[in-house]
């Protein structure tokens, strides 16, 4: 082919795509089972436990069918259903170790079938949130938690709230981005308390 009969060929193709693309998007609606399909066909060979976790629980489901944008009869629904997920800590203290829950807000490791078995997941919170401001390299899918507890007075109530927050997000707003680190065992108790502590401890860089 002379190169410019080339050059106008590929006009055609690549003005047509798109158009194609916009047809299909709008008269038929992609069907979630080829969806699900093409997630797991990613998840490969990873074993029999990884494949459980990308089957969707009832809280997802709604969230998914609904694309986040559930009724507020189902959103009360959510919230209670997470609500009853969460375990607060037996000896009624939700503050840990703010050093240890500043590490565990950095760090984005876990959760990956390559993992060596003793990794110890951390929260990834960098990932969707400004915390304290020496920090410059940050997410912003949430919102700032700097000065988090000073900004509440440092309020017994919205301590607790912030433990239920990191334990299951969604017991607090129904299909919220934001993970739930305690009701799917990303997180444990302890690494929570440290996280309530780095957000809470008045001497923590994020209140400074
Ligand atoms: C994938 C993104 C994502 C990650 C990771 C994430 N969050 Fe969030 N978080 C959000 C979003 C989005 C919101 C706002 C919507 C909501 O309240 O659920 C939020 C809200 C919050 C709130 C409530 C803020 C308020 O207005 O009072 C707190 C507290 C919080 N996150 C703490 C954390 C902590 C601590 C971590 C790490 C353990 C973390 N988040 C990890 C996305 C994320």
């Amino acid at each position: 082919m002379e190169p410019f009969f080339k050059f106008a060929a590929l006009i055609a193709v690549s003005a047509s795509l798109p158009l194609a693309a916009f047809a299909q998007n709008t008269k038929k609606p992609i069907d979630p089972a080829i969806v699900d399909k093409y997630i797991q066909s990613t998840f490969g060979k990873a074993p029999k436990e990884w494949q459980d976790r990308i089957i969707p629980d009832e809280t997802l489901k709604a969230c998914n069918a609904a694309h986040n944008d559930v009724s507020s009869a189902e959103a009360d629904k959510i919230t209670a259903r997470e609500m009853m997920r969460v375990v607060y800590p037996a000896d009624g203290k939700f503050l840990g170790d703010w050093r240890e829950g500043a590490k565990i807000a950095n760090n984005g490791r876990g959760g990956q079938f390559s993992d060596p078995p003793d990794t110890v997941a951390g929260g990834n919170c960098y990932a969707c949130h400004q915390m304290e401001q020496k920090e410059v390299s940050y997410g912003t899918l949430g919102p700032s938690l700097t000065n988090y507890g000073k900004d509440r007075k440092y309020d017994a109530a919205a301590i607790k709230d912030a433990y239920t927050k990191v334990y299951d997000s969604q017991a607090v707003l129904a299909c919220s981005n934001m993970p739930r680190f305690g009701a799917n065992k990303v997180l444990k108790e302890q690494q929570i308390k440290d996280i309530v502590a780095f957000l809470f401890d008045p001497v923590s860089p994020i209140n400074k």
